[in-house]
């Protein structure tokens, strides 16, 4: 049964996504879309005039959708989709006050994101963007005893500040590698972590090798891993990033990666995003920086956008949803 033109629901698409997630929204029938048709963020106003009226909105991370994108929307305005597992874009409680209901991404991503966790503490530990640089620059000379020596995993302790879906793979996948100990932080203990005889604990970044954030971006997490934080890590130590820029206070860890507090870092996330190319962090050696690719493959993308786009269609049916964020 096809919606005649009035009852067609309007659809803000504030960027363009992979094909699987459009498809979808075409073949329903039951849309009027509107896209921004462009691999640019939607810039402020355009989002603002785009979203008016609309019934659903399927957004990005890059998109922050607060009270006056909300008011702009008007009460039509009955699912916002993201494409992310993350939330923190999203004003969660002017949007709840709202009755609207809020779809997401998790698990699809999570292995993803956890290999590429993986990768960039590979990467940081063993420095390899330093020694593929050497070698392109002449600076391989020959094979030196010392030269480019890292950290491994093998016999190591692991921190994982916040063990969730993709912390849990993180450490699954890190095991095999000969993690000797997992320790880990969160709200709660989590029944979980026991598979790995994990720890659960505060602030135990004091005897870990490596801490990998992957925690949630929340007021309580915000600037969680500032000077105090990296001041208790051991000098040989490696600190990983892939949850969001904000939970570190970047001249905080510019400073004790300066001053050789801790050995090097590898973040995916930073704030801003993009980092701009003069940043402090790029002029460090023992700084990896990627940019936000956790979940980077094109198969997990393009399940992502179909994800995204069955949850909009069941928040503009009201009918149940493959992934709703419980609000
Ligand atoms: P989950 O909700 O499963 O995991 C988040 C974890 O953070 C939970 O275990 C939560 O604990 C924990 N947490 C909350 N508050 C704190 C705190 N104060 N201290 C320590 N831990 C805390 O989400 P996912 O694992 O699916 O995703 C995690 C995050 O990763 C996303 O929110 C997103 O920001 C980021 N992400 C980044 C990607 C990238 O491309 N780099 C890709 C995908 C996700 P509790 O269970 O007790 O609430
Ligand atoms: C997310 O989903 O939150 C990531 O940051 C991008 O996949």
């Amino acid at each position: 049964y096809r919606m005649s033109a009035q009852q067609m629901l309007k659809v803000f698409v504030t960027r363009r996504i992979p094909q699987e997630g459009m498809k979808i929204l075409q073949k329903a029938g039951m849309c009027n879309l509107s896209v921004w048709d462009s691999d640019e963020p939607v810039p402020r106003a355009e989002l603002l005039k785009g979203v008016a009226g609309a019934h659903g909105l399927l957004c990005l991370l890059s998109d922050k959708i607060d009270a006056e994108v909300l008011y702009a929307a008007g009460p039509n305005l009955k699912v916002i989709s993201t494409l992310s597992v993350g939330f923190d874009h999203l004003a969660i409680n002017e949007i709840k006050k709202r009755g609207i209901r809020v779809g997401y991404t998790p698990d699809v991503l999570t292995d993803a994101t956890a290999e590429l966790t993986v990768a960039l503490l590979l990467a940081t530990c063993r420095r390899l963007p330093e020694g593929v640089e050497e070698v392109k620059n002449g600076g391989w000379s020959t094979w030196k005893p010392l030269w480019l020596c890292g950290y491994g995993l093998s016999g190591s302790t692991v921190g994982v500040i916040g063990l969730g879906r993709i912390g849990l793979a993180i450490a699954r996948q890190l095991k095999p590698f000969g993690v000797k100990r997992l320790l880990y932080t969160g709200r709660q203990p989590k029944p979980q972590a026991q598979e790995m005889d994990g720890e659960y604990g505060k602030k135990r970044q004091e005897i870990s090798d490596f801490v990998v954030v992957s925690c949630s971006l929340t007021p309580d997490t915000q600037g969680l891993c500032d000077k105090t934080f990296f001041c208790k890590m051991k000098k040989t130590s490696i600190f990983i990033n892939t949850s969001r820029g904000a939970v570190v206070n970047q001249e905080d860890l510019f400073g004790a990666l300066s001053s050789g507090q801790i050995a090097a870092a590898g973040l995916d996330v930073t704030t801003p995003e993009p980092l701009p190319t003069d940043h402090p962090l790029l002029t460090l050696k023992n700084c990896v920086v990627l940019p936000h690719i956790g979940s980077a493959t094109y198969s997990t993308r393009g399940v992502m956008s179909e994800l995204t786009a069955n949850n909009l269609l069941a928040g503009l049916t009201s009918s149940e949803m493959p992934s709703e964020l419980k609000l």
